[in-house]
């Protein structure tokens, strides 16, 4: 008996596409042996966002160590693997080329196959790859929202396999015409001096606004053309307008921008400078965009007549937006897949377990393997 045949097809998945260089080993794309993730963060938060050369020159500083150490992890030399997946795009292309030569090298030294993968069929995968740690086999047509810092889109994904981890096909539905969801998210804490990335601390911040009166209301975005996209960027400017038109938050903001300054960063450290009305608005914010990804999910969900709705990337793991995919999405009959939020945010895990589908299709890529910058899925 071969090593694949007993031990399964063992891959190693290298990310480095955005802000996270992150490496992973994941078997028969299901079972996750190892995953390593070294955040960017505190590089890039005092410029507010993602600096791509300062993202390039970190990628090139952490790839090894994360390598060695989810091979440690996993307990495997690299002459067990079977394969190397690596992210070809979507991304920052300085980033991406330093995980695509960091496995092309590999995948050469070793005598591998080396697997391209799109960042967001990556997304896709990591919604199953959470099904199947819980045992559950997710199957039939979906629709996927993916909703992240760099993408808000809609597909409809069908499996081509039998076994429903891939190969699957994909259909664009729709998509933002401007802003990510989770740009959004990260320009409007930093207009409210919340610093970056601002989703999490946005997502903690607006649980705590309980029955704080809404200084201002946000209502539905409405897109001409296809239904289904989405757009986001008209919200920030109305926070902003909304800033502008009221003085009194100015206090406030310059408070939590000293706290940042200093290193105060904390949900416990920033609440109790945030006042009902930021809490008011804050919460108001999440709502709107929370409501509108919802409703266009289900929408498309309706239109495809499809049953289970699957939501990946960093937005995905905020908690309002998990209760109300329960409740708008469970209620109507729709089964709604998450992934646990290690899986939501950027990982390897999820490359690799997509590589798999390519392994078993035998898409190998060469050693002229380029970054994509844009890569649409469909
Ligand atoms: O998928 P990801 O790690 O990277 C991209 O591919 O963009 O997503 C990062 C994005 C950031 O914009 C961050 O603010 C947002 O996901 N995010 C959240 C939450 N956690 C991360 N947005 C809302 N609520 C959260 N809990
Ligand atoms: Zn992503």
């Amino acid at each position: 008996m071969s090593d694949q045949q007993k031990n399964g097809v063992r891959i190693l998945g290298i990310e480095s596409s955005c802000d996270e260089t992150a490496a992973a080993v994941v078997e028969d794309g299901r079972k996750i042996l190892s995953s390593v993730v070294a955040s960017q963060i505190d590089v890039h938060r005092k410029y507010g966002g993602v600096v791509p050369e300062l993202a390039s020159r970190e990628h090139l500083r952490q790839i090894v160590p994360v390598v060695r150490k989810a091979m440690a992890q996993a307990g495997l030399q690299f002459e067990q693997l079977d394969a190397i997946g690596v992210t070809q795009g979507p991304g920052l292309v300085g980033s991406l080329l330093v995980g695509i030569t960091y496995g092309k090298t590999l995948a050469a030294a070793m005598g591998k196959p080396l697997v391209a993968v799109n960042h967001l069929e990556g997304h896709v995968h990591a919604v199953f790859l959470e099904a199947f740690q819980k045992g559950q086999k997710p199957t039939g047509p979906a629709i996927c929202l993916i909703v992240s810092g760099g993408h808000t889109v809609l597909y409809e994904v069908k499996a081509t396999g039998e076994d429903g981890c891939g190969p699957f096909s994909y259909r664009k539905l729709g998509g933002t015409r401007d802003d990510a969801a989770g740009e959004a998210y990260d320009k409007v804490a930093k207009l409210l001096g919340l610093g970056y990335p601002g989703g999490p601390i946005l997502d903690l911040l607006a649980s705590a606004a309980g029955n704080a009166v809404a200084p201002v209301k946000f209502g539905p975005t409405k897109t001409r053309g296809n239904p289904l996209d989405f757009s986001f960027s008209g919200l920030k400017t109305a926070v902003l307008y909304h800033l502008h038109e009221h003085p009194e938050y100015t206090e406030g903001i310059q408070r939590r921008e000293e706290a940042l300054r200093q290193g105060h960063r904390k949900f416990a450290e920033l609440l109790p400078l945030c006042d009902p009305a930021t809490l008011g608005l804050i919460r108001e914010f999440q709502r709107a965009v929370v409501r509108d990804l919802v409703d266009r999910s289900l929408a498309a969900a309706e239109e495809c007549g499809v049953e289970i709705i699957l939501v990946s990337g960093g937005v995905s793991a905020n908690s309002e937006l998990r209760a109300s995919f329960e409740t708008n999405a469970r209620g109507r009959g729709f089964q709604v897949l998450f992934p646990d939020r290690s899986l939501s945010t950027d990982n390897a895990a999820m490359i690799a377990a997509a590589a798999f589908a390519g392994f078993q299709q035998k898409r190998f890529a060469d050693v002229g393997l380029n970054a994509r910058a844009s890569m649409p899925l469909a």
